[in-house]
C-alpha cells in the first residue's frame, strides 16, 4: 500500500504553496489521503471550494476524517484512485503518492494491469519497471484542468536516476514545473533519503510554458520555516533544456559538522602555508647530501610512494650562517654560471648584484601534514611525521 505518511511540517508547507491562490468554486483532490494529512489543513476554507479525497485503505479513515467530509462540497471516495475516471478535472492536486516497487504490483487494486488500464492511451509512456508512484503522478497530471497545479512530494531519486527521465519528460511535455523544493535529508523520519516537493502546472498551450525551473535547495524541512510564512527561500533557475542533464547530485551538501570531518588546521601542527622556495633548484637542491649545510627536503609528490613521507628525500642547501669551504666554492661557481645565463634567472641576477647574502633560504617551520594543492580533486594528503622541510610544491 506504500503507507508512509507526510510529517506535519512538510505537509503544512506543501499546502501553504497553494492555499493563498485558492478561489471560489475551485476543485481540490488528494488521490490517496491516508490520515487526511494535507486536506485537514484546509478545513476552514471557503465552503464553495470542492474537496475530493480518495483512499483505498478504509481502516485509515477515522471518525474525524468522516466528519471532515460531511461538510458541504466535500467528497470522500473509498476506492482505488485508478477507478476515478479521467473526466474528473481539478484545479489543485496535493499528494504523497504510495511507493510500491513494480515487482509487487502484480495483484489487487494496485496491479500494473489496473494501473495501466486507468491511463488508457497514456499508458504507453510508462516504462514497465515504474514504481506505483509514477502511475499516480502521471494519472494526476491528466486530472488537472488547464492551468491546474499539482503539489506532490516524492523521494529525490528521480532527479538522479535514468528512470526519473520519464517523469521529467512528462512534466515538461504536459505542462511546466513552477518549482522543485529539494530537501537533502530527513524530510521523512526513518528514511535516510532526500525528498522533493514538485510544484507542477498543467499547461496545454506550449507557448505559455515556463522556460526556467526554480530549484530550491534546502537541507531539511525545518528551513522552510513555519506554516503560511511568506519568507523568500533562495533558489536557482535552471533552463528547461538543461533540466534533463542537470547534475542535481552535485548540489549535495556535505555536513562537515558530523564526526567524520575535522578542519585541516585542527590536525595540522602548523598554520597552513606554502612550502619553501629554493633560490635556483639546479644549484640548491641535490639528490644526495653533497654539502654539510644541506638539510633533508621533501621535493615533489610523485617521488613519494605511500601516504607517509619516509626516505624519498632530496637535500636543500639551506645557508644561514657559517659556510664551509666546499660550499663557498660551489656558491662562487653557481654565481658565475647564473650571471652568465642569457635571459634566465633575471630576478636572481638582480639579487646577486644587490644582495651579498643572495643565497640565503627563508626556512619555514615544517608541518606534520603535506598536501600538493588547495583546490583540486584527488589531493594527496601526506603524513610528515618526521617534520621534514618541504618545497613550495606543497602546502603544509
Ligand atoms: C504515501 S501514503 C500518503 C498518505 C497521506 N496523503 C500522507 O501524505 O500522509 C500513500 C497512501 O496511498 C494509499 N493508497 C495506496 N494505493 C492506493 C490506491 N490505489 N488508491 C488510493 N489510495 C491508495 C495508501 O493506503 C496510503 O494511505
Amino acid at each position: 500500500m506504500g503507507q508512509v505518511f507526510t510529517p506535519h511540517l512538510l505537509a503544512k508547507f506543501m499546502v501553504s504553496l497553494f492555499q493563498s491562490d485558492l478561489k471560489e468554486n475551485n476543485k481540490i483532490l488528494d488521490p490517496c489521503i491516508g490520515p487526511n494529512t494535507f486536506l485537514s489543513y484546509l478545513d476552514d476554507i471557503n465552503s464553495s471550494i470542492q474537496i475530493t479525497g480518495v483512499e483505498l485503505d478504509e481502516s485509515l479513515i477515522s471518525e474525524n476524517i468522516k466528519e471532515f467530509y460531511k461538510k458541504p462540497n466535500r467528497q470522500l471516495i473509498l476506492d482505488s484512485f485508478f477507478n476515478l475516471p479521467l473526466a474528473n478535472k481539478f484545479d489543485y492536486i496535493v499528494q504523497n503518492p504510495p511507493y510500491v516497487r513494480q515487482e509487487l504490483m502484480m495483484n489487487g487494486e494496485n496491479s500494473k494491469l489496473l494501473a495501466l488500464k486507468s491511463l488508457s492511451s497514456l499508458s504507453q509512456i510508462i516504462p514497465a519497471k515504474s514504481n506505483l508512484y509514477v502511475y499516480f503522478l502521471l494519472k494526476s497530471i491528466f486530472h488537472l484542468a488547464d492551468h491546474g497545479r499539482m503539489i506532490a512530494v516524492i523521494y529525490d531519486s528521480w532527479l538522479y536516476s535514468d528512470f526519473g527521465k520519464v517523469l521529467k519528460d512528462a512534466f515538461v511535455r504536459f505542462g511546466s514545473i513552477e518549482g522543485i523544493y529539494h530537501f537533502k535529508k530527513n524530510a521523512f523520519p526513518d528514511a535516510e533519503v532526500g525528498a522533493t516537493v514538485i510544484d507542477f502546472k498543467r499547461i496545454i498551450n506550449p507557448k505559455e510554458k515556463n522556460k526556467l525551473i526554480k530549484l530550491y535547495s534546502l537541507k531539511t524541512v525545518d528551513e522552510v520555516g513555519f506554516y503560511g510564512s511568506k519568507i523568500k527561500l533562495p533558489f536557482k533557475q535552471i533552463p528547461v533544456q538543461e533540466f534533463f542533464t542537470y547534475r542535481f547530485s552535485e548540489e549535495t551538501v556535505i555536513d562537515f559538522k558530523i564526526g567524520l570531518f575535522k578542519p585541516i588546521e585542527k590536525i595540522n601542527s602548523q598554520p597552513i602555508q606554502r612550502g619553501i622556495s629554493s633560490i635556483a633548484n639546479k644549484f640548491f637542491i641535490q639528490q644526495q647530501k653533497t654539502f654539510e649545510e644541506s638539510i633533508p627536503f621533501v621535493k615533489d609528490v610523485t617521488s613519494i610512494t605511500s601516504f607517509n613521507v619516509k626516505n624519498e628525500l632530496f637535500y636543500l642547501l639551506a645557508l644561514n650562517g657559517h659556510i664551509s669551504e666546499k660550499t663557498q666554492k660551489h656558491l662562487d661557481n653557481a654565481k658565475k654560471e647564473i650571471l652568465a645565463e642569457g635571459e634566465k634567472f633575471k630576478a636572481l641576477k638582480e639579487q646577486i648584484e644587490h644582495n651579498p647574502n643572495w643565497y640565503k633560504v627563508q626556512l619555514k617551520k615544517p608541518g606534520n601534514l603535506l598536501f600538493n594543492y588547495y583546490l583540486r580533486k584527488n589531493i594527496d594528503f601526506l603524513l610528515n611525521e618526521e617534520l621534514h622541510y618541504s618545497s613550495d610544491n606543497f602546502i603544509f
